[in-house]
């Protein structure tokens, strides 16, 4: 009745061993079918029959005692390779194993599979898992402080290397579309420039931003990018030939295509530093910790009172739940008018727009 799915993060196992913790506390004899990697182990019939004692010693755990794996929200009306039909394979796995719910820990395509697993008549509440924090509905996502706080660990580590060497650093930070690790990591890191998908950049203000460092006598610049940056004119561009440009440029990621933009533009010598997965890696931070262990132990209350189809959610510091049909395909998205944007312009940080 537990599955981890999609992209893996921090505080997976801390959140399952909530959620199990939680029921133990109330009913003796609690069976937890382990679906393994995700949906995968759902639509093949293929989980672990786990045990309380199975949860223990996990809280610091990295990684998934499950597994887990991407099975696309988009591709779930395709059949597998050897032409299972997916919706119906899981809800025949489901109704097989006579389940009372199915507990989902992911992020945001993964919710959407869950909401429609939850219309289609199964016993469902989801967790919102992912380092990006770009579920809608929720304050917080689980594994998001801890990627932060690797992200801001490898700015800290470039700052010194980047003042020996009077260079400019871009660090690349994950978040897919949007650019909460980015922003966090950046302002906790002392990054000179943030530039996030949301806040389309112009290089020639970036090269502003970093011409003004060196009149103020500073001979190295850090700037943070997250993956998903765009420029003002790709951002002007119609979606599809965005996409089209985007996925043709001749460089790995954005970072390096701004890194040649900014020497092509002022001269400077730059190097590109992208921590990739070690976002994703490593065992959850205490914020982590504490917020799954919350989760876990608020979903065990709803399972108890068999309240479904929801998403447990935080808001205002409270843990609470919301319809997972509310949350099913929308973004959370850093607006340029949030007040932390706000505070970071303050503190004279560039977006690369003005
Ligand atoms: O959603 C989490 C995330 O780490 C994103 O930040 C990133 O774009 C993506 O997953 C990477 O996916 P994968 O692990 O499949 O390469």
């Amino acid at each position: 009745m537990v599955g981890t799915v999609g992209g893996d993060c921090q505080a997976l196992n801390a959140t399952m061993r909530g959620v199990v913790k939680g029921l133990c506390n109330t009913y003796k004899d609690v069976e937890i079918y382990g679906f393994l990697e995700g949906y995968k182990g759902l639509i093949r019939n293929n989980y672990k029959l786990l045990k309380a004692e199975d949860f223990s010693g996990i809280l610091t755990k990295g990684g998934t005692i499950l597994g887990s794996s991407r099975q696309p929200f988009k591709l779930m009306g395709v059949p597998t390779d050897d032409g299972i039909d997916k919706v119906k394979a899981m809800k025949e796995t489901y109704k097989k194993l006579k389940l009372d719910c199915l507990v989902v820990l992911g992020g945001n395509g993964s919710q959407k599979t869950a909401n429609l697993l939850s219309e289609e008549g199964l016993n469902v509440i989801g967790l919102p898992k992912t380092i990006d924090n770009d579920l809608w509905g929720t304050d917080m996502t689980f594994g998001f402080q801890s990627a932060v706080d690797i992200a801001t660990a490898a700015i800290d580590c470039i700052h010194t290397t980047a003042a020996s060497h009077n260079r400019v650093f871009i660090v690349e930070i994950m978040g897919h579309k949007v650019g909460h690790i980015t922003l966090h990591a950046g302002i906790a890191g002392g990054a000179d420039v943030i530039l996030l998908p949301e806040i389309p950049y112009d290089i020639k203000s970036v090269c502003k931003a970093l011409d003004k460092r060196s009149e103020q006598g500073k001979g190295f610049s850090i700037i943070a990018v997250a993956e998903g940056a765009i420029s003002k004119e790709d951002a002007a561009l119609p979606k599809k030939k965005r996409k089209e440009k985007i996925a043709n440029r001749p460089y790995p990621s954005v970072a390096y295509e701004i890194a040649d933009q900014i020497k092509d533009t002022c001269g400077c010598e730059v190097r590109v530093t992208v921590p990739g997965h070690t976002q994703r890696g490593g065992g959850p931070d205490a914020y982590d910790r504490v917020l799954s262990s919350r989760f876990g132990a608020y979903a065990a209350g709803l399972i108890k009172d068999e309240k479904y189809g929801r998403l447990v959610v935080l808001k205002d510091n409270d843990v609470t739940d919301i319809p997972l049909a509310d949350s099913a395909g929308k973004l959370k998205y850093v607006s340029p008018d949030d007040s932390i944007v706000q505070n970071a312009r303050a503190l004279g940080i560039s977006f690369g727009d003005e």
